[in-house]
């Protein structure tokens, strides 16, 4: 059993906040923030305009892409670190507006490596014979939860959401098959200090902020991924030159270009949209994918890796054939 990739959607609040207008109110310049990350603007939502509300605008684009209504699917997982209440599942406010009656809706929590966690999950499920037509979703407002008067931070952030649907199919086994060929998830505890949020219902009972040693998350990220990456192409039986695209996750253009010359992959082959939208976490892999595919980058039976790290620290890839 394979889940295979029926269609993508993307969402992206309609406020654009440029290094400029930041710039008139926390300490740092245009050119600061280009040189180090490769971010120029970011979206962000409006009040009012929470995360379901993103995921479902996605989802619906998601749904319409693969030619499905609410109601084919069985599954949502949506991967978020800023949902809209402590509890429910956000997921489960998707499920109602989508009109998706039966089934099972939740949250994964796995910060910027969110997405490839859902669809691990998802992809696992449906193999599992637990679900047929899934619904992953990556979807965040992290604006809420950055201290706007930490420049280290809140410059590096945006808001938007990203979805794919997957449903299972009958393949051959072999790595030319379409749908989720392997993944790969790790996490590790110890590095919890250098990326969290100071904050949250059972410690503080606050929401609190987002807290980070940038140095030292940059360290790990470079590492990280380089290995994931191995792992995941290893467990395909695949090798670095039959990637087609990689697509990041997008917290930073120095991280992703490093990436993608440990690959040895030419620049063109690496989707980056870091510079639009910079780091909105869970939602920034599905959105980078819905940009390549609704550009006509990305075609059908094209190799595609995923990868991404976050607080936790919790990291990992997926790879798929589109
Ligand atoms: N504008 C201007 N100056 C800034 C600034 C900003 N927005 N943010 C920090 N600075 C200053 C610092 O105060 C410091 O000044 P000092 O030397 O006078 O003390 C200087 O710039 C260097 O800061 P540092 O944090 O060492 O910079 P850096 O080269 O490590 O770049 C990051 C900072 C955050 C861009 C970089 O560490 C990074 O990208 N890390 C990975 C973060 C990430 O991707 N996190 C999400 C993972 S999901």
């Amino acid at each position: 059993m394979r889940s295979v990739v029926q269609g993508c959607g993307s969402y992206l609040p309609e406020r654009v906040v440029t290094n400029e207008e930041l710039s008139r109110t926390v300490e740092t310049t245009d050119e600061w923030i280009q040189q180090r990350t490769g971010i120029r603007q970011r979206h962000i939502a409006a009040e009012g305009e929470f995360t379901s509300h993103l995921a479902l605008k996605a989802s619906q684009r998601a749904l319409e892409h693969a030619g499905l209504t609410g109601s084919d699917l069985d599954l949502i997982v949506l991967a978020t670190a800023t949902p809209d209440e402590t509890f429910p599942a956000t997921a489960t406010r998707v499920q109602a507006e989508l009109g998706m009656r039966g089934g099972a809706a939740f949250d994964v929590q796995a910060v910027c490596a969110g997405f490839v966690y859902a669809v691990s999950v998802a992809d696992s499920l449906i193999k599992n014979g637990l679900a047929s037509t899934a619904l992953v979703i990556g979807a965040e407002t992290f604006s809420r939860i950055l201290d706007w008067e930490d420049r280290g931070t809140c410059v590096l952030f945006g808001d938007g959401a990203g979805a794919i649907v997957l449903k299972g199919e009958q393949g051959t086994g072999t790595s030319a098959d379409r749908g989720i060929l392997a993944n790969a998830l790790h996490s590790d505890g110890r590095q919890h200090d250098i990326l969290y949020v100071d904050g949250g219902p059972s410690s503080t009972r606050t929401t609190g902020f987002l807290r980070m040693e940038g140095k030292e998350v940059f360290k790990h990220a470079v590492v990280n991924m380089a290995a994931v990456v191995g792992e995941v192409l290893h467990k395909a039986g695949l090798e670095p030159k039959d990637i087609d695209w990689l697509v990041p996750h997008q917290a930073n253009k120095r991280i992703i270009d490093g990436t993608g010359r440990k690959l040895g992959l030419p620049p063109e082959r690496v989707v980056v949209t870091v510079d639009r939208h910079a780091n909105t976490s869970a939602a920034s892999i599905p959105l980078a994918l819905d940009v390549a595919v609704k550009d006509g980058r990305i075609k059908k039976g094209d190799l595609l890796l995923m990868e991404g790290i976050g607080g936790g620290l919790a990291w990992g890839a997926s790879l798929v054939r589109w």
